[in-house]
């Protein structure tokens, strides 16, 4: 009985560790893929824009500053990193490259989809090199 007893209560402690570390990863990741997560859905929504021939800059600026404003939590999203100066780099790529693009004036889809092609480089090249 004593036996059966014990086996349970390790059963039990070891379901409740284990869902205690799985939630803890969750938490882990979370920024990070939140930060990334609302910056492809941007890319995304511009690159649809550019598709569809709405390339003016009231088509596209609000989407380039949420992108803008979320890439300034790139570092602080990937703690481990925040030293990496490389890393640094890339993010600082990608902050520059998405405020030449708010500067830019969209005079026509050639100019707006350069401008947003430089973003989505300044997003590879990091995925490149950071990216498993
Ligand atoms: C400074 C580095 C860096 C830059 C710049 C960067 N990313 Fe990422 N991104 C990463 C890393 C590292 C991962 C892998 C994260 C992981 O697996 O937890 C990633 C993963 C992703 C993912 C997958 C997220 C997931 O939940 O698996 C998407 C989508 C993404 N990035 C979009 C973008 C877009 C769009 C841009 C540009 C606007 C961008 N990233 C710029 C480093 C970067």
């Amino acid at each position: 009985m004593r036996l059966l007893l014990l086996f349970l209560l390790g059963l039990a402690v070891g379901a409740v560790g284990t869902d205690m570390i799985e939630k803890a990863l969750q938490r882990k990741s979370a920024f990070p893929d939140g930060v990334m997560t609302v910056m492809g859905h941007q890319m995304k929504a511009l690159g649809e824009s550019l598709k569809q021939n709405r390339c003016t800059t009231s088509d596209l600026t609000a989407r380039l500053q949420t992108l803008r404003l979320v890439a300034n939590d790139i570092e602080p999203a990937f703690g481990g990193l925040q030293k990496d100066e490389q890393f640094g780099r890339y993010a600082g790529g990608l902050r520059g490259a998405a405020d030449l693009a708010l500067a830019s004036p969209m005079t026509s889809c050639a100019v707006a989809t350069a401008a947003v092609n430089k973003v989505d480089q300044a997003c590879d090249s990091c995925h490149r090199d950071y990216r498993n």
